[in-house]
Formats: C-alpha cells, sequence, structure tokens
C-alpha cells in the first residue's frame, strides 16, 4: 500500500514532558541562597521566563552581539558538509534549541542528503518547543520531531532518549559557555553516554578575542543586554514579591582574562534595603554591591581539545566564519 508523501504533521510531532527532578531547587530556594551568599550571585538560567526569553531573542539581533549572526554564517556556508561527515544517514539531538532557527538551516541540509529525519530537541521552555517543532513539521514533510521538555541534565540522566541511527548531537550558540569548566565537562561527558561511537557532537563556542568585544557584546548601546540582565530582579518583583527599583541597579560585563569568560553584574548605585516577601527575607545592598548574575566563557582550539580529551570524543573538524570570531567544532565519540 502507498503510503501518504505527506503525513499529517501533527502524527509527526510530540512533547515528552519529563518529571521535574526531585531533589530540584526552585527558583525561591535559589534566590534566597544566592542573595544570602557574598559575593551576592544569581545563576543565569533565571534569566529565561518569558519576557527573558524575548529580551534575549532581541539580543540576537544586535550588531554588536555578533554570535548569533557568525554562527549562521558557519551554517549558511557549512551546513552540506557538517551533515556529510558522519557518512550515514543521522537524526538530530539538539540541547537548548530556543527557537530553532539556525537548526533550520541544518535540517534542510540534512533532507538533501537523506530521504527522512528524526529532530530531537530538548528545551526548558515548553512553549518555545511546541513553536518551533510545529513550525518544523509544517516545513519539512518528512521530519519526525520527538521533543523533549527539561533541563539537559534531566533529560540526559533520565536514559529516555532512544535513537535507531547515527546521531548528530548538537549544542550551538555557545550555550556550553555559561557552564563552568568542570560543568561543562560534567556535561559533555553526559551527551557522550547518551550516544554511540562514531555519534558526534557539533558544538558551537564564542572565541577568545580583543577584550573590547567582547565587553561590548555584553553591554551593547542599545541597552537590551542591561534590560536582560535587570530582568532577573524583575522576574524576582513578579514571582517572589520583591521590592527591587531596577533603576537602582546598574548593568556591567568585563572580560575577566584570567578565566577566559565575559562577566555580567548588576552594581547596586545606593546603600539599600530590599524586602522579598515570598521569602521572608530583607536583603541589604552596599552602595557598589554587586551581583554575579552570569559567566560566558570563550575557547581557543586548546581548550576545546582538553575538553573533547576529557570526555571521550575527537575533535573531527571546525568550521569557522570569515571573520574568525565565532567557532563549530564537530567531536566524534570514540
Ligand atoms: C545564550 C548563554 C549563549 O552567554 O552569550 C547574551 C546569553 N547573555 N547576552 C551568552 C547572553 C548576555 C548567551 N548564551
Amino acid at each position: 500500500m502507498q503510503r501518504p508523501i505527506t503525513p499529517g504533521s501533527k502524527n509527526r510531532f510530540e512533547i515528552i514532558e519529563l518529571p521535574r527532578a526531585a531533589a530540584g531547587h526552585t527558583f525561591a530556594d535559589d534566590v534566597l541562597e544566592g542573595l544570602s551568599t557574598s559575593p551576592k550571585r544569581l545563576a543565569s538560567k533565571y534569566f529565561y521566563d518569558d519576557l527573558g526569553s524575548s529580551l534575549f531573542e532581541a539580543i540576537t539581533h544586535l550588531p554588536e552581539y555578533y554570535l548569533t549572526s557568525a554562527e549562521t554564517e558557519i551554517l549558511r556556508d557549512w551546513g552540506w558538509q557538517i551533515v556529510r561527515v558522519l557518512d550515514e544517514p543521522v537524526d538530530f539531538l539538539e540541547l537548548g534549541s530556543g527557537s530553532a532557527v539556525k537548526t533550520r538551516l541544518l535540517v534542510g541540509e540534512a533532507l538533501r542528503a537523506q530521504n527522512a529525519l528524526v529532530y530531537s530537541p530538548i528545551d526548558i521552555s515548553v512553549d518555545a518547543l511546541r513553536a518551533s517543532s510545529s513550525a518544523m513539521v509544517e516545513s519539512f514533510p518528512t521530519l519526525t520531531v520527538r521533543a523533549y521538555a527539561g533541563d539537559y541534565f534531566t533529560v540526559l540522566k533520565s536514559g529516555g532518549l532512544r535513537f535507531d541511527r547515527r546521531v548528530l548531537a548538537m549544542l550551538m550558540g555557545s550555550n556550553i559557555g555559561n557552564y563552568t569548566p568542570a560543568e561543562a565537562r560534567e556535561l559533555v561527558k553526559l551527551i557522550a553516554e547518551a550516544l554511540r561511537p562514531g555519534d558526534g557532537l557539533l558544538l558551537g563556542t564564542d572565541r577568545k578575542k580583543d577584550p573590547a568585544v567582547l565587553e561590548r557584546a555584553y553591554d551593547d548601546p542599545t541597552g537590551v543586554t542591561s534590560a536582560f540582565d535587570k530582568n532577573v530582579l524583575g522576574r524576582i518583583n513578579r514571582e517572589l514579591g520583591g521590592g527591587f527599583d531596577l533603576r537602582s541597579f546598574r548593568h556591567i560585563a568585563q572580560y575577566n582574562e584570567k578565566r577566559g569568560c565575559v562577566e555580567s553584574f548588576l552594581e547596586s548605585q545606593r546603600e539599600q534595603n530590599i524586602a522579598i516577601d515570598a521569602l521572608k527575607t530583607i536583603v541589604h545592598f552596599r552602595k557598589g554591591e554587586r551581583i554575579h548574575t552570569e559567566s560566558s566563557y570563550k575557547f581557543d582550539d586548546n581548550d576545546i581539545a582538553a575538553l573533547a580529551a576529557g570526555t571521550g570524543f575527537n575533535v573531527s573538524h571546525v568550521w569557522h566564519d570569515k571573520g574568525k570570531r565565532f567557532n563549530l567544532h564537530l567531536l566524534v565519540k570514540g
């Protein structure tokens, strides 16, 4: 019997929601802990509520934030080759797919090289997964999307990922840059454990470069990154009954040469006490006191070689944009 060439897009798209880790910390726990320690800190994963995700999307359109356009350039120029290095029909696993605009380029290339494709995105945002996945199956009639909602670590550790074919895993957009070197190694090891020998990991990283260029990318003159950073205080106000005046904090981005990362901070412009009702606490700030909100690590070839060696991968290929600002590495599991 003939099967329809374009099966209904509904049947080609499912979202698997994994239960939240039982021992997982909540936003409230982490805010209380982070604002009670010295120096104060808030984890960058808390940027991404609906408003924060929209502000990040806006950041990707800023000329100063060259990372997204540089990576897109590599995918446009080299996507055809990237999908052909692993010489069998592949399926895709993507960690942190977000809007998946860049992934579409690789999906298109893969479907030129092979008949059908299963794409498994993992993302913390169910809304982002639903929007990007349904658009994908609409555009690509032979694509099947099996999406996983949850954080990477939980999904990878669940052991629930199943692949029938060669896998090209992807961790793009310099997403690995938000992890400390130890966490990054743990994450890449977990990815390796979900793969078979010969499977690949496409890793997008921002290169070390002139600190002035890096700092402008994280403190743009339009003020979008400042708004993105301050939104975590807005989120505390909205979700935890906080009393932050966002205008009394200044966004700062500094390249830390020793660590090889851009560090972002929110600096209190005056001495103040901030009540956070849901935490039944009052947080004191000295004038000039900072909250660390993000580290964005930058990588050179040695950093990637060390990461691959420590996690059971071999570096197979490296692609870069014409301006040599950003890299896509293909690591192959040994
Ligand atoms: C999404 C984590 C890759 O660190 O470059 C952009 C987030 N922060 N501007 C990065 C971000 C400030 C971004 N990542």
